[in-house]
């Protein structure tokens, strides 16, 4: 019972191509396992190295202080993200170098330097500062993806106050209960944003539920859409207004290693959200190092992300990240399919982005789009793609490969969740051979590791459990207000071995490749046999007519769990219109197609199809839905509430 058998087959693999190997950070797998054979043996020294990359204000004195389950790092020092993020380049040949370059998504373009977003933060701060913001106040962030945005992060960052941004797909309801939650004073929010060519209100339709939020004394409103907008008088002022007359000058406040950073509520497909917990020093360093030696980053690299700000990677590989290595970074405002499906292709052409990073949920809708929306545009100045957010199936890993990569860009598949902070398992990519599915390696000074619920390492191929056995910079440092979840959500089933649990299932295989099997929450047991979804699910979606699938398992009184599959079949598929008759032969096809691909054990009981798969705001397929329905039997002929998620909603799970 307690191992979770793995059933995906994938043997394809990929060598690093010599000529990015020839100039990248990394550059052998000798090179490669030198450094992790050392950092594995002494993660704390490894650690303190990449700590001193960073700007100090005042040295630190210890590097890691570790008492079960609360850790903190590089204590004794003193510093500040915002400078680690601008001011560092003021100095160096960076100064007039983009930080920034912009798309709305009407089309208008704007570059910022890093001397300008340099003056632009400051003139920020010193905004908050002026609505009386101190140092340990918590602001909120709930906008669209403009430069503003990062920029207020760094205001935040800047002058010690904690930044806790939610979504701005988000509802006033979520919004009202992160803001009284962390007990906000502050919101920084703009009047609307554009979603699929219309200007839609944000502030506007959020702004009764401020009114619920009674520890919030001002709200700054960034014009964006000139949306009509209401004022409250006293609480409410235009963003313009107010930071145009401020000085370009603020002096940063001078803040310990562990002060709290920001706070960051997880979507979360179960229960209450969890106010994920950040601090200083620890999450920059980690930070830092990931984006440089993962992205393989080099000077002249346009690095395109496209998560919103609102998600963990908006906050460590959209801004914090990227500025810190004086990179330039690509942000685009809208929706992935406005005016059309190839609207990120066009812009990897007109501005000769070269580093391309983003979810298998996009993959996959791109891939249901058609090959020949990317065939129209050179995309030949990309070097590097990257995946996150949840198992990349092999089939989407290989489409992008060919279609978005040219076959001749490494792919970095990188596992990290919110609460890690940053990434934790990737190839780097000069030096690690790729499979398609898998994250491949811990990054050097991560002990991640897969073992039985004994603690015990699993063997080869032999499912288990993710668990990470020693801490790490960026880790969470409290679930906010609420330590007795931080502790019962991820130190209480490795307590006497010490270890975090990440919650996800996983195998090595020979090479020590990590392979997430999903969720353990979304295990199903089979006749005996635990099952990760994700893999049936890839199976599926290896079919050439299927576009995206969510397995889950309703009660069987004969095999303990039968397996219902959610289907959804690719563009061209479906406007050839099928028949039921062809759709019903289509599902025997599909159950035989699984049976052979992976074995009769996993073959689906159960197909459906349906237009869209219930996702949370991030992308990630609520399962837990979708069992609820097979379960309950309510589901009969009645598909609503799929098809309030549409499928492109799913993509970057902004438009509405
Ligand atoms: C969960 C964390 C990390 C930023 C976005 C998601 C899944 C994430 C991968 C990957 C397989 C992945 C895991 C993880 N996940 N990346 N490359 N391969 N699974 O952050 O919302 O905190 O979710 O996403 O299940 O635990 P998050």
């Amino acid at each position: 019972m307690s191992e979770i058998s793995s059933i995906l087959k994938e043997s394809r693999k990929f060598e690093p191509k010599k000529e990015f190997s020839k100039s990248s950070h990394i550059g052998s797998m000798a090179a490669y396992n030198k450094l992790r054979k050392a950092a594995d043996k002494n993660p704390t020294a490894f650690w303190n190295k990449q700590a001193k990359e960073l700007q100090w204000q005042k040295p630190f004195k210890k590097t890691l202080e570790w008492k079960f389950p609360f850790v903190k790092w590089f204590t004794g020092g003193k510093l500040n993200a915002a400078v680690n993020a601008v001011d560092i380049h003021l100095t160096t040949g960076r100064r007039n170098k983009a930080a920034i370059i912009w798309e709305g998504e009407p089309g208008d373009v704007r570059t910022i330097t890093y001397q300008q977003l340099s003056i632009e933060v400051n003139k920020l701060a010193n905004s908050l500062r002026s609505m009386g913001v101190k140092k340990g106040d918590v602001v909120g962030i709930y906008m669209g993806m403009v430069p503003e945005a990062s920029m207020a992060m760094l205001a935040c960052a800047r002058i010690g106050a904690t930044h806790n941004v939610i979504f701005g797909g988000f509802s006033g309801e979520a919004l009202r209960d992160r803001l009284n939650d962390s007990k906000a004073v502050c919101l920084l929010t703009q009047d609307g944003v554009y979603r699929r060519g219309v200007p839609s209100s944000l502030k506007g339709a959020i702004d009764e539920k401020l009114d619920e939020v009674p520890t919030l004394k001002n709200v700054l409103v960034l014009k964006r859409t000139n949306q009509e907008t209401p004022m409250l008088e006293g609480r409410d002022q235009w963003w313009h207004e107010v930071v145009n007359p401020q000085s370009s000058e603020c002096k940063a406040e001078v803040l310990d290693s562990e002060h709290p950073l920001f706070i960051l509520y997880t979507s979360g497909s179960t229960g209450k959200p969890k106010g994920i917990l950040h601090t200083t020093a620890g999450y920059l360093t980690q930070v830092k190092y990931s984006m440089r030696m993962v992205f393989d980053l080099q000077e002249s690299d346009i690095y395109f992300c496209t998560a919103d700000i609102g998600w963990i990677t908006g906050h460590s590989y959209v801004t914090y990240g990227p500025l810190m290595n004086g990179a330039t970074v690509f942000l685009y405002e809208g929706a992935p399919n406005f005016p059309a499906f190839d609207r990120f292709w066009d812009m990897i052409d007109r501005h000769k982005i070269s580093i391309f990073y983003t979810a298998p949920t996009a993959i996959r809708a791109f891939m249901r789009a058609g090959d020949h929306l990317p065939k129209k545009h050179n995309l030949s100045s990309l070097r590097l793609l990257g995946s996150v957010g949840e198992p990349i199936n092999p089939e989407a890993w290989m489409w992008y490969q060919k279609h978005i990569g040219g076959g001749k860009c490494p792919i970095v598949d990188t596992w990290w969740q919110t609460e890690t902070g940053a990434i934790m398992v990737s190839p780097m990519p000069g030096a690690v051979p790729t499979k398609p599915g898998t994250a491949t390696l811990p990054l050097p000074g991560i002990l991640a590791d897969v073992v039985n619920k004994d603690g015990k390492s699993c063997k080869a191929n032999e499912g288990g459990l993710l668990v990470i056995k020693h801490p790490w910079p960026s880790m969470l440092r409290n679930v906010f207000g609420n330590t007795e979840r931080y502790i019962n959500a991820y130190f209480s089933d490795f307590k006497k071995q010490k270890y975090y649990f990440t919650g996800d299932g996983a195998r090595k295989d020979k090479d020590g490749y990590i392979w997430i099997m999903g969720r353990v929450d979304d295990v199903v047991n089979v006749s005996g046999h635990r099952l990760g979804t994700a893999e049936v699910e890839s199976a599926l979606v290896a079919h050439p007519k299927v576009a995206e699938a969510a397995v889950v398992a309703r009660p069987d009184d004969l095999k303990g769990s039968a397996l219902v599959a959610f289907v959804t079949i690719n563009i061209k598929d479906l406007l050839s219109n099928p028949t039921h008759l062809e759709l019903e032969a289509l599902k025997t096809e599909l159950k035989n197609w699984v049976a052979k691909e992976i074995g009769p054990i996993a073959k689906p009981d159960d197909i459906r199809f349906t237009d869209a798969l219930p996702k949370t705001r991030s992308g990630k397929i609520m399962r837990r839905l979708l069992r609820e329905m097979v379960t309950t039997g309510k589901t009969t002929g009645d598909t609503s509430t799929l098809e309030d998620f549409s499928a492109l909603e799913k993509l970057r799970a902004d438009e509405e």
